[in-house]
């Protein structure tokens, strides 16, 4: 595979923002880099395969000021080159993307696209649209430049020929697939509260269904609607947790968590069901589940030398019961992880996903 700094041919440095955010372990929070006050560490951040912040709290929270949640990026050079491979988009195509961020990708299409091409781009912050359409006139590129909520496409430029999204979704928005054009292709991050996410591309078929493969996992921000959020019950709430024991090993816990092999397929299975992991010390790791929507919470303390380890549930839905069930069922398929998995999206927008291999089909509806 060439390296991806032959793949694109539009240096970034052009649309990254003077000020940028970057992790702060002492605040647990984000704290702003200036170009104008620190040249190298900017360029640094520029150059390497890495995505950079570019936005935190939607853009309320101040240079000089902590930021909590990341609302924009300019995501990692590789994962760029990879989903614009996917993709695919051919000279004289026209092109919707969706989540403009700083305009650089929107500036990669319109170099694929050519002349004959169009690129249409939708994001939904007004100020983040502003900055990508100036980075993009300065940069020599004219893409159609809106500020919209893009989970509903852009009707007034479909059909489009290719869809790209570069902010995660849990369901492909039917809106997507009816502005595609029937032989065109959708390509999105795909990920549940559970797990984010793998890398979609999903082609368009004439009686307005769509069906794609699972890539490589990926990490994305979500679109606004699809964000994610926990509940922290008090220690007084906590203490009155039903409490029962896990036999399950750290093996399967690795398979559960963050990009292990079962996660994807059991964030599937168990929606709205969000997964934090804390390290308390060396020893001890805390898994957390949380629908906020229900008010149900679960922990699962996985500590060294001690096991079985101590489930505690609260509220209506038992999530760790919903996630070890579905572990059980995703071990009794063969443990086929998302490289076996393909959405199938039918005309009336319900997806359903197939693992399969070596003669065994196994289908279910998703629910999201
Ligand atoms: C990872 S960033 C996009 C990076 C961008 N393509 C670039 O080249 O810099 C994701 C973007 O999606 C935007 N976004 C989130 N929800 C959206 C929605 N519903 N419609 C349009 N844009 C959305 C965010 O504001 C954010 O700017």
């Amino acid at each position: 595979m060439t390296h991806w700094r032959e793949r694109l041919p539009v240096s970034r440095d052009q649309f990254v923002p003077p000020v940028v955010w970057v992790d702060d372990p002492a605040t647990g929070g984000y704290v702003s880099v200036s170009r104008e006050d620190d040249e190298p560490a900017w360029r640094k951040m520029v150059d390497a395969d890495e995505a950079i912040i570019t936005q935190v709290d939607d853009g309320k929270t101040p240079p000089g000021s902590v930021g909590q949640q990341i609302s924009s990026s300019c995501s990692a050079p590789s994962i760029v080159a990879d989903m614009l491979d996917a993709l695919d988009a051919r000279p004289g195509h026209a092109v919707l993307e969706i989540g403009t961020g700083t305009g650089w990708n929107a500036a990669l299409l319109c170099e694929r696209v050519g002349e004959t091409g169009s690129v249409t781009t939708v994001e939904v912050d007004a100020a983040l649209t502003t900055a990508a359409r100036a980075a993009l006139h300065g940069a020599g590129y004219g893409p159609h430049v809106v500020t919209a909520d893009g989970t509903e496409g852009y009707r007034p430029g479909a059909p489009y020929d290719r869809v790209i999204a570069t902010a995660s979704v849990r369901a492909i928005p039917r809106a997507w697939i009816a502005q595609t054009r029937p032989g065109g292709a959708i390509v999105a991050p795909w990920g549940s509260d559970y797990c984010n996410g793998t890398l979609l591309r999903l082609d368009v078929r004439h009686n307005g269904s769509a069906v794609g493969r699972c890539g490589a996992h990926i990490g994305f921000m979500r679109v606004r609607s699809a964000r994610r959020y926990y509940m922290n019950p008090s220690a007084d709430e906590q203490a009155t947790a039903d409490t029962t024991t896990t036999t399950l090993t750290a093996r399967d816990m690795m398979d559960l968590t963050e990009y292990g092999r079962a996660a994807f397929v059991v964030g599937l299975r168990v929606p709205r069901c969000y997964l934090t992991m804390d390290d308390l010390d060396d020893d001890h790791r805390r898994i957390e589940l949380h629908d906020v929507e229900s008010g149900s919470w679960a922990a699962v303390d996985l500590v060294r030398g001690e096991h079985p380890w101590t489930v505690r549930q609260l509220g209506p839905r038992r999530l760790w019961d919903e996630v070890s069930e579905a572990h059980a069922w995703w071990v009794s398929t063969g443990r086929l992880g998302p490289d076996h998995l393909t959405l199938t999206v039918d005309p009336d927008g319900i997806q359903w996903a197939t693992l399969s291999a070596g003669g065994l089909t196994t289908a279910w509806q998703v629910a999201v």
